[in-house]
This record gives C-alpha cells, sequence and structure tokens, in this order.
C-alpha cells in the first residue's frame, strides 16, 4: 500500500510498535504503561496494519478477550502482572474473564477495524465477522448505560482517556475523597510529576475506583451513585463514528444493521447538546449540575471526525491554531487554565491529532487537514515517538517510545501515506 520508499522515521516506528509488543497485544510504553490499554491498542492495530495485517487483527482479538457480560470493553487488561504500575488488578477488581479495569474508554475499534477491512477485506472477512458481535455489544453498552440527551458521558475522568482535561475540573471538585487512604503512585516515578496529574486529582481518581469496587461495578447502581457523570465530546464524537463504521462492516457482511443506524440518530441529536453556545464551541456538560466546563479542548475539534461540521468550530481552529506552532492542544492556550506540559491541560497529541485530520479532511476542509498533517509531521520527526508535547516549542512529554504515536506516524503522518 505504500507506493513511496520508507523513511528512517518508518523504521523507527515499527521499531518501536515491534518492542512494544508483548504478543498479540502491546503496551503502550514499557515502565509507564506495562499493560493492554483499550483505545491505545485500537491505535496500535492501525499502525500495525501498514506492515502486518494479521498482527493488526491479533491486536483487536485480543483486546476483546476482555470483554464482560455485559458488553463493556475495559480500559486496562492486566493479562501479566507488573509491580510498575499502579492501580493495578487487585485495586480494581474487574468482574471480567481477564484481569481489568471497571471502566472503559473512547470506543475507535470499529472505526479502524474498518479502515484495516478496507486495506484488503478479503484477509479481513473473517475477522471482521467475528468481531462485528462484539463491537455491537460494546457500543450498545454504551447506548445503554453512559447516555445522557443522547450525548455521551465518562464516568471516571480515564474513561474519557483525556485523563486531568479541564473539562473535569466541577465535576472533580463535587468529590470529596474521604477515606481514600494511602497508596502509592508509581507514574511519577518513571515520569517528571509537572508533566503528570496532581495529587488532588489523583485522590479523586482513586475515590472513584474504590466506589465503582465497593458496588461491584453494577452500571445500575453507580448510575445512582456516582458524582462524576460527565457528556462529553470525546466519548460522543467518537462513538457516533464509530457507530457509522460499524454499519459500513455490518453491510459488508451482510449484517442487519437497522438497529445501529437508529443508535446514529440518536447520537447526532446528542451531539447537539454539547453545542455551548456561550463560548461557540463543543464542550462538554457536568450532568449532575447542569453545568457547562467552558472548555475548548481538541475534543471539542471531533466534531468533523464525526461528520459535523460547524463554521464557528473552523473559526475556533484557526484562533488555536494561529497562537501555537504545534497545534492541536489539549486546551486553549488562551485560557488561564492552560498548562503546556501537563498531560491533557495544555500538550498536544498526535493521535488526538490524526482524528481530527481525517475529521477534517472528510469534510472538505483539504487545507487544514493538509496543514495539520505537515505540522504533525514536523512534530514527531524532529521531537521524537513521545507520548505528547509542548504545543508552543515541541518539547517532548510523557513517556517516549510511544506506540501509539508511533502508530499514526505510520498510518497518517508520514510522507509514505501519500503526499502533502
Ligand atoms: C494512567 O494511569 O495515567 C492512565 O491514563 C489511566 O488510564
Amino acid at each position: 500500500m505504500n507506493t513511496l520508499s520508507a523513511t528512517p522515521h518508518d523504521e523507527q516506528a515499527r521499531a518501536i510498535l515491534r518492542g512494544n509488543d508483548r504478543g498479540g497485544y502491546t503496551v503502550p510504553t514499557s515502565g509507564l504503561y506495562p499493560y493492554q490499554w483499550n483505545w491505545d491498542s485500537a491505535f496500535a492495530a492501525w499502525g500495525f496494519a501498514t506492515f502486518d495485517t494479521r498482527r493488526a487483527w491479533s491486536e483487536m482479538e485480543t483486546l476483546f478477550t476482555g470483554q464482560w457480560s455485559n458488553g463493556m470493553v475495559p480500559h486496562i487488561l492486566f493479562h501479566k502482572p507488573d509491580p510498575g504500575y499502579f492501580p493495578g488488578p487487585d485495586v480494581w477488581a474487574g468482574t471480567g474473564p481477564v484481569h481489568s479495569s471497571g471502566i472503559s474508554q473512547p470506543p475507535v475499534a470499529a472505526s479502524f477495524a474498518r479502515r484495516i477491512y478496507d486495506m484488503d477485506p478479503e484477509a479481513g472477512r473473517a475477522a471482521v465477522k467475528a468481531l462485528f458481535p462484539k463491537l455491537f455489544a460494546w457500543h450498545k453498552w454504551f447506548m445503554t448505560w453512559r447516555l445522557d440527551q443522547g450525548a455521551a458521558c465518562i464516568t471516571h475522568p480515564w474513561e474519557a482517556g483525556r485523563d486531568n482535561a479541564p473539562d473535569w475540573d466541577s465535576a472533580m471538585a463535587s468529590i470529596d475523597p474521604v477515606g481514600v487512604g494511602d497508596y502509592k503512585r508509581r507514574d511519577t516515578s518513571h515520569v517528571d510529576p509537572a508533566m503528570r496529574p496532581t495529587k488532588y486529582d489523583y485522590d479523586r481518581y482513586i475515590w472513584l475506583v474504590q466506589l465503582g469496587r465497593r458496588l461491584k461495578w453494577d452500571e445500575a447502581a453507580l448510575l445512582e451513585q456516582n458524582p462524576f457523570r460527565v457528556a462529553d465530546p470525546t466519548m460522543t464524537f467518537i462513538l457516533l463514528r464509530a457507530q457509522r463504521d460499524l454499519a459500513y462492516l455490518g453491510r459488508a457482511i451482510g449484517e442487519d444493521t437497522g438497529e445501529i443506524e437508529k443508535d446514529i440518530l440518536v447520537l447526532e441529536a446528542g451531539a447537539e447538546t454539547l453545542w455551548n453556545p456561550s463560548i461557540k464551541s463543543y464542550d462538554s456538560r457536568n450532568v449532575r449540575s447542569g453545568e457547562w466546563a467552558g472548555c475548548v479542548s481538541n475534543a471539542s475539534f471531533l466534531n468533523w471526525y464525526a461528520g459535523i461540521d460547524r463554521p464557528e468550530m473552523a473559526e475556533q481552529y484557526d484562533r488555536i491554531s494561529s497562537i501555537c506552532r504545534y497545534p492541536v492542544p489539549s486546551y486553549d492556550p488562551a485560557s488561564d487554565r492552560f498548562d503546556a506540559k501537563r498531560y491533557w491541560r495544555g500538550p498536544t497529541w498526535g493521535i488526538v491529532n490524526a482524528l481530527i485530520g481525517l475529521g477534517l479532511d472528510e469534510c472538505g476542509h483539504k487545507d487544514r487537514a493538509a496543514a495539520l498533517r505537515l505540522a504533525t509531521r514536523d512534530l514527531i520527526a524532529k521531537h521524537g515517538f513521545a507520548e505528547y508535547f509542548d504545543p508552543h516549542t515541541g518539547d517532548a512529554a510523557g513517556g517516549g517510545s510511544f506506540t501509539w504515536t508511533a502508530a499514526i506516524w505510520l498510518a497518517w503522518a508520514s510522507p509514505t501515506m501519500g503526499t502533502a
């Protein structure tokens, strides 16, 4: 599929995927994240598909070995014990077939399954047939347990994947983490604490895990008792897109997709409930208090990825792109809560750029899409395959040799993936 010859960065990216391969699944990076993470794995599959289609499908298959009987696919699968990570399997006490966490993550898997299938439909048909009912059950779980006015909600900041985004500040402030007890963080022994969430955040993350565990991850009980419930553009736009891609796959293998089509209409209406007219952007909504987060984040710009175009979003995008060298920052650099190196409060993430870039391109914003791809290519080529980057200087931040950054290089940012 790659007509142009490989660049040294392609070689490096493939070496990172191979190096992080633990046999059927890929860790995001060794040390900091030593297990299988849900959306990281789906990105890894997309990256593997550029040079090893069988390995791409096996990544997805392993992810679904952890699916719970209620359809949920956990955000972490603890295949093998590793003392270097906290909170591990004993803290979560997930109730599925593989040791796991008790929450999910943005369901990008169906969308990458579609891309991998399209690269080689014949080779992918059996895999899609096996995956389709599992993806369907997972999406149904979101539709059953996670909707508010049709928008998809998260029940823990880790569920959106954007752990310490300012989007959750008000919902986090509503939690009094009494009784959380002593615990030892491991992340700050791998990475500079200035690039990680604070203790204030961690106390609440762990308190929410303890709540879920106490309720045995019973979704009905959590719906009643969990103070943290935020309708979020990451989940909503990604799920909407995933449902469309699942319907495409269903049609390709002759499945009835009527129910998925109905769910798409629900999510389309739900996405519009995330439009915050006072900041002229898609935003997060605290379901418990009804408050807007007031955040223009990189997830706000996933509207195009969900096939939704809005002239105001292009204006926001141009404004933000003009004030940092390496867009798209995870939070508005013009805001006083912006923090250039602290995880999801400012840094640029290649994977979100890839999703925004695909969406921009599909919605006809060809120039913006090409510019974003070039800026991301330049960022990675100069600063390496880091977990995230300072949007002003490009400095690498978080973990290094990162699977999903290598994956989006191979599948989207590399010059060998086409022109521009
Ligand atoms: C972490 O440990 O930082 C992860 O983001 C949780 O999923």
